[in-house]
């Protein structure tokens, strides 16, 4: 692992080399420092942030106030990492004036790059913009919660797979320099990832993909996420509670603090 910072030009070495990308969301400074000390390649800023962090069910409900404090804190924990923010919910779809005032913004605050949902040659003129004014864009296809959550269901991508890799090549012709998909099939998965030059980055799409991506409390097992896709590599919301249900027990009966804990 190189302790380089990693660029977004970069990131077409890592398919290049065959080397796979490791991606999460994170939220605050420690969990990024965490990552960032773990050798993860690249941290999302996500607007996930509005489920994990705010409580909603969708990720409408924020929009660029949530994403810059959220990317204030992270930035703070990130050395190494690709620091990549999301571009939450009308912050782009409105015109390629404000999408540019707005990945500015995130970009002054230590983002290294922004991601925005979809693929219309109207979304594809937004990114070639960003693109031309120096900033670099990330594309997400498949399942996308700002559009697809209005809908309210989250579920695997019906399109077929021509339609597909046609939204993938049009990301990649306006410029973005990864794509991340979401909920497609392992089979689509693999030939959009075969057809791109830029790296995709895969949530619930299967193995062929250049890199994965997961919400961070999904996989550390803090929230109640069960999803098909999900590995869970720890159970943090069992630790934490028995952690908080210990120290309530020891209050109640005065055992902490105990002496060794006292001045
Ligand atoms: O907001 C988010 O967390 C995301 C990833 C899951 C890709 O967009």
């Amino acid at each position: 692992m190189s302790e380089k910072a990693i660029r977004p030009f970069d990131l077409t070495g890592f398919k290049q080399r065959g080397e796979k990308l490791v991606c999460l969301t994170a939220y605050d400074f420690l969990a990024a420092e965490i990552l960032d000390e773990s050798g993860v390649d690249l941290v999302l800023v996500g607007d996930s942030l509005a489920n994990v962090v705010m409580g909603h069910n969708n990720t409408f409900q924020i929009g660029m106030p949530e994403i810059i404090h959220h990317l204030k804190a992270v930035s703070a924990g990130v050395a190494r990492a690709l620091l990549v923010a999301d571009l939450p919910f009308l912050s782009y779809q409105v015109s390629a004036e404000l999408a540019l005032q707005n990945a500015g913004e995130l970009m002054r605050l230590g983002a290294k790059a922004v991601k925005l949902e979809g693929s219309s040659p109207r979304i594809c003129e937004t990114i070639s913009r960003l693109v031309e004014a120096g900033i670099p864009v990330i594309g997400h296809i498949g399942y996308m919660p700002q559009s697809d959550g209005l809908l309210g269901e989250r579920k695997v991508c019906a399109e077929d797979s021509q339609a597909l890799l046609a939204q993938a090549l049009a990301l990649q012709a306006a410029g973005v320099c990864a794509l991340v998909i979401e909920l497609i099939p392992r089979q689509v998965s693999k030939e959009i990832t075969e057809a791109l030059k830029i790296p995709t980055i895969g949530i619930g799409c299967g193995e062929y993909c250049d890199g994965q991506i997961l919400v961070l409390d999904d996989m550390l097992g803090k929230t109640k996420n069960n999803f098909r896709f999900l590995k869970r590599y720890a159970e943090l919301r069992a630790t934490m509670q028995a952690a908080v249900k210990d120290y309530a027990r020891e209050v109640k009966e005065s055992s902490f603090p105990s002496p060794k804990q006292s001045f």
